[in-house]
């Protein structure tokens, strides 16, 4: 091998590895002038060709042209590997290191009830149901009265109510006075104690035909280990016309297998709410045991739990959101999705859901 030709593989072979090793731009601005600036490596093989004897000029001459192309064009592809990394670097004080390992990302999770409530509503939407959403500071009016439930009715009791204090009393002379009774014939004001009074709030809206499921925060004054005084409810509404109870069955049915993932035993047992005539209860199948174990703590070795209030709406009920109930009917339904959030994910005491202790849910049982 002629001397140049040695030259030549040895500028090649230093440059390869220089290039390999460039990790950011102005590395290899540095390593462009080290072999193609004016004193470069090759600019100086480029020079000497003139020393050579007149016959070997050609053909030395084309093996340094190849090699700056190719320097050149390595150069270029490896700019633009490094600007593309360096878009995406993570910036250490006005430098910039492409080597560092990115950051880890930060762990996050939904709510196991927000959760809940995204499957379900997603399961109603594919029924073709809308979301409607309501006050959590709702009008005595809204909460009982459009619902059959007048200020005597039993079934009050039920719900134990948080009512917003009345101010009457201490208002003072005047315009105060006229606004708070003007209220007062309203209604007193109070936390939602459930999220029917969504149903008649979207007829009232919406009119006829209708389909809206309405989760939300409801109330009520109880506090003991097995319930909280805030938890969540998700409503279900349908009115339109010739409805029969078949259509409601079928569609709780379809939402409870959606939501546990299995094909699951479901009874419908007779009960009593005043805003549907007839009223039901929906059991499912014990999801822990199925019934086959007589001291499982979830179903309490019933084999059944007990997951949804509803019924066809009460004619009484869609005449107060305006619909005409010579034409119309529906049926409503409610169910707790704290509970439900419970029964899907395994978590076996309600306190858990009000707890900040994120690795319970994130790792496991072990809190
Ligand atoms: N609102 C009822 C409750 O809170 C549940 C329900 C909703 C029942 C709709 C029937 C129809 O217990």
């Amino acid at each position: 091998m002629s001397d140049l030709k040695q030259q030549v593989e040895n500028v090649r072979s230093s440059f390869g590895q220089a290039v390999a090793s460039v990790m950011a731009t102005d590395a290899l601005q540095e390593l462009r002038v080290r072999y193609l600036g004016k004193k470069g490596e090759l600019t100086t093989l480029l020079k000497s060709l003139g020393k050579l004897p007149p016959k070997e000029r050609p053909q030395a001459g084309e093996a340094l042209n190849a090699l700056r192309d190719q320097l050149e064009r390595e150069i270029e592809q490896k700019k633009q590997e490094l600007t593309r990394a360096e878009d995406t670097a993570v910036e250490v004080g006005d430098r910039l290191d492409v080597t560092l390992p990115s950051r880890g990302r930060a762990v996050g999770a939904f709510h196991p009830v927000a959760q809940t409530m995204h499957e379900i509503v997603s399961i109603m939407q594919g029924l073709g149901y809308s979301v409607a959403l309501g006050p959590e500071i709702e009008e005595e009016h809204y909460n009982f009265e459009c619902l059959n439930m007048p200020s005597w009715h039993p079934a009050r009791d039920m719900q134990d109510t948080f009512y917003f204090p009345d101010e009457k009393e201490n208002a003072p002379e005047g315009k105060g006075q006229r606004m708070l009774e003007e209220r007062m014939l309203k209604g007193r004001m109070l936390l939602r104690t459930h999220t029917s009074p969504v149903q008649v709030r979207s007829m009232l809206q919406y009119g006829a035909p209708l389909r809206i499921v309405c989760p939300g925060k409801v109330y009520r004054r109880d506090n003991d280990p097995t319930h909280s005084p805030m938890f969540n409810q998700l409503e279900g509404l349908l009115v339109e016309e010739d409805v029969s109870f078949s259509v409601l069955k079928g569609s709780l049915r379809e939402l409870m297998n959606g939501f546990f993932e299995r094909e699951l035993k479901s009874r419908f047992r007779a009960s009593y709410f005043p805003f549907t005539e007839p009223s039901m209860e929906l059991d499912i199948e014990c999801v822990e045991c199925s019934g086959k174990n007589p001291n499982c703590r979830v179903c309490k070795g019933t084999g059944w739990l007990e997951v949804c209030g509803m019924g066809m709406v009460h004619p009484f009920v869609i005449r107060s959101g305006g619909v005409d109930p010579e034409r119309y009917n529906g049926f409503a339904f409610g169910m707790g999705l704290d509970r439900m959030a419970m029964l899907k994910y395994g978590i076996n005491d309600l306190r858990l859901l009000f707890d900040g202790n994120v690795s319970y849910f994130l790792s496991g049982r072990d809190v």
